[in-house]
């Protein structure tokens, strides 16, 4: 795998401020990467010694303006966590983590993802937000609970490169792991 410096050869470097933190007290859903060692390393080998074996990689694009549809990843069971790289246009538009349930249930899977879906993955005024952060640099991030990508008060494509690993590894097993490369400023 080529390192992410490839991509940022064609398509420009961003830069990493420090995370913004909105809403929220846990520290159980997002911790941060120290950025160097995605700028620097090659990054498939850094996540292989650091974590394991990458299960795939995708971008996740979110549409100028949008409330990304409310989901927890994967299937049974859920995946558990991701490495999430901002790649463009992050500086706005929020990650949230819901404290509530909706009382229905359903599955998506298609070629391009799996994911736990509800009917009110679109209803905002139901979903109550326990954290929200603004996702500008890079992060492990809990992907087992229900969340989603508020991006209406950005008005361009939001683009994350998202990195899932073997065997579903738990988010505290990989913040354990990585924890001398994590920092939280917020
Ligand atoms: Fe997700």
């Amino acid at each position: 795998m080529q390192s992410i410096r490839k991509i940022w050869e064609v398509y420009g470097k961003p830069s990493y401020v420090d995370q913004i933190k909105v809403s929220g007290e846990s520290k159980h859903k997002l911790v941060n990467l120290d950025p160097v060692h995605v700028e620097s390393t090659d990054l498939g080998k850094w996540l292989l010694a650091n974590i394991g074996e990458i299960e795939n990689c995708k971008f996740f694009i979110c549409a100028p303006n949008s409330w990304g549809e409310v989901h927890i990843d994967g299937g049974i069971p859920p995946r558990n966590c991701a490495i999430n790289i901002p790649i463009y246009n992050c500086e706005q538009g929020l990650m949230n983590w819901f404290s509530n349930e909706p009382d229905d249930h359903k599955f998506i899977s298609n070629e391009n993802t799996k994911v736990h879906s509800t009917n009110k993955n679109r209803d905002i005024d139901f979903w109550v937000p326990a954290e929200q952060m603004v996702l500008t640099s890079p992060a492990l991030v809990r992907t087992n609970i229900w969340h989603n990508i508020d991006n209406r008060d950005n008005n361009k494509h939001r683009v994350v490169f998202s990195f899932r690993f073997q065997d579903n590894p738990e988010f505290d097993a990989v913040k354990e792991k990585l924890s001398r490369f994590l920092f939280n400023k917020f």
